[in-house]
Parts: C-alpha cells; structure tokens; sequence
C-alpha cells in the first residue's frame, strides 16, 4: 500500500465532497496515480469505463485517465458534461493514425474487410471504422464479425496477439504503445531466472516476443482476476506501472514484480490529485465530439458494447 500525506487525504476529502454536490461520477483508468484510483467510484480498463460512462445516471463524469477515454464517455452520453483534468493527457499511439490516413488504407482494403479500431483512437477515427474493441475483447470482436478478413488500427501488437486466436486473416497499422514497446524479452528472462516460480503476465500491447514468454495475456483488469486465481503467487507484471497498486492491495499474500521501473506512461501519470480537485471545483477541462463525428462514432463503441467480454 502507497503511503498517502495528510494533505493528499484532505484533498481526496474535498473531491468526494465535490463529487456529491456536483452529481458527478469519478472514473479512474487501471494506470491512474494511487491516490486518484484509491477515491474513484470505479477503477477499470478501458472497456469497463466506457460501460460505466455509459450507464451512468450523474449528470457529470470525471475522467481521470487519456484523452480518448474521456472522448468515448463524451461519445457515449452526449447529455452529460464529461471532464479531463489534464486535456493535455493524450495517447501516442491513438496519435499514430488519422481519419484521413484511415480513409485512404479503406480504399486500398476495398469493402469487403472490415475496419476494427482500438478504443485508443480519436472519435474522427473511430468514426471512419466498423467497429471498435479494447484489449478485453478484441478477439471476440474480431471473431463476431462475418467477414474473413479484418484490419486492425492503431495498434499492430493487438492485432499480432488477436492472430493468435482467430482463423480470420488480420491485416493491421502499424501503431503500437511506447510504453509497451520499450520491452524487451532480456528483461522478462532475466526476472524468470531470478524468480523461476513467477508467472509472466503481460498486456497484448506488449510485442509478439515478450508474449510468447507470458503464462497468460490479458486486459489491465483481466490482470486482477488471474492473480485472484493464486492467492500466495508470485507474478512478474509486464504493463504500466499504475497497475500494481490494486494488485498489491488486493492479494496481500502475493508477490507482484515489475519486469522494469521504466514502463511508465507519462500521460496516465500527468493528472495529479490536485488536478482532479481543481478540475471538479471549476467544471474543466470540458470534453465534447461534434456531430457528424459523435453520431459515427457512437455506432462503432456501441456495436462494440454489444459483443460479450473476452478475458
Ligand atoms: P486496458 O486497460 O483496456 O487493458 O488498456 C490499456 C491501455 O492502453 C490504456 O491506455
Ligand atoms: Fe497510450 Fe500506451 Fe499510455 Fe495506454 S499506456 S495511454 S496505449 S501510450
């Protein structure tokens, strides 16, 4: 468990105070500061918050995560007033493809492959797509459509890793996550031999090599879920750095392992507590997507909705 200053509590204090008067929900991404997920209503992946964006019935959403999350909430529930303290939390690899790139390689796949986009992409790309899907269920998405071709954007190690599970033939973008990317298979092994019992677990962002050498692949919170299944186990964790504070909190008998200090994202570690106090107090940053975009948009995260989770 993190060690939280008195002054961090009065903070955290202040923001469920706000939260009440202000009829908001508070929703913190897995790799969220400790002091943000500890006080969130819900701390989740990406396809559990965008449910929640979905459902919910407060007037206002606190969106403590990237860009593109706080933009599906927005897409989602129109009616509401979506917040991201930080506007400047973006996500490198949703910026590694754009809607007019995306039309041009449409033109090129022809009609009969369908577009399937990570929910790490701009509305304008999502709204260019078939359908969306998060690292929770991207084989089930894939694997619900009739086509059998599919092209996967932006990330090109989700679509390697949805190959693996799928006899449709993927065609991809190649995109993929910094953060996941500086991984590399030395650095697995080298824990695996100091820890021979460990289970490697790793997110599918992470490349081909480093998930050949994992016990099991899985969403951020598919993370939790496997750990539960060994209460006194020891794991060698291969994701963003954020993700080890409900692990460790969750299964005080278990031993979490980073495979490296430097799997940080520095835009999920830019909002700060008092980010999030400032940005409830003022009503900002406020996230909204114009229509046609929203509308567009909104059908491909809803046809994703509709598709039962994967892992
Ligand atoms: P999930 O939490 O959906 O597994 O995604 C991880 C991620 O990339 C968030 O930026
Ligand atoms: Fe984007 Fe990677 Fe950061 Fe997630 S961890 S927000 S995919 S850069």
């Amino acid at each position: 468990m993190s060690v939280v200053s008195t002054e961090i509590r009065e903070i955290q204090r202040e923001i469920r105070k706000l939260l009440v008067e202000k009829n908001a929900i508070m929703l913190a991404h897995n790799y969220q500061r400790d002091e943000i997920q500890e006080i969130a209503d819900i701390a989740g992946d990406s396809l559990e918050l965008a449910r929640k964006a979905a459902e919910t019935d407060k007037e206002v959403i606190v969106f403590c995560g990237v860009h593109f999350m706080a933009e599906s909430a927005a897409i989602l529930s129109p009616q509401k007033t979506v917040l991201l303290p930080r506007l400047e939390a973006g996500c490198p690899m949703a910026d590694m493809i754009t809607a007019e790139k995306l039309r041009d390689k449409r033109e090129e796949l022809g009609p009969d492959i369908p577009v399937v986009t990570y929910v790490n992409s701009s509305a304008e790309v999502k709204a260019e797509s078939d359908i969306c899907c998060t690292s929770a269920n991207a084989v089930a998405v894939v694997n619900s459509l009739p086509n059998n071709e599919v092209f996967m954007t932006p990330d090109m190690n989700l679509a390697k890793y949805v190959q693996r599970y799928t006899d449709k033939k993927i065609s991809y973008w190649k995109g993929f996550c910094p953060t996941h990317h500086l991984l590399k298979p030395e650095m697995v092994t080298e824990m695996q031999i100091k820890h021979p019992d460990a289970k490697v677990v790793a997110h599918p962002e992470c490349a081909p090599d480093i998930l050949d050498l994992a016990n099991h692949i899985c969403s951020t919170s598919g993370m939790y879920a496997y750990a539960k299944k060994y209460p006194e186990g020891t794991f060698i964790i291969c994701t963003e750095s954020g993700i080890l504070y409900r692990l460790r909190k969750e299964n005080s008998k278990a031993t979490f392992l980073h495979v490296t200090e430097d799997m940080i994202c520095p835009n999920m570690k830019i909002t700060s507590i008092e980010d999030v106090y400032e940005s409830i107090l003022n009503m900002k940053e406020v996230v909204t997507v114009s229509e046609p975009i929203r509308s567009r948009a909104k059908l491909t995260l809803e046809k994703m909705l509709a598709v039962p989770r994967g892992n």
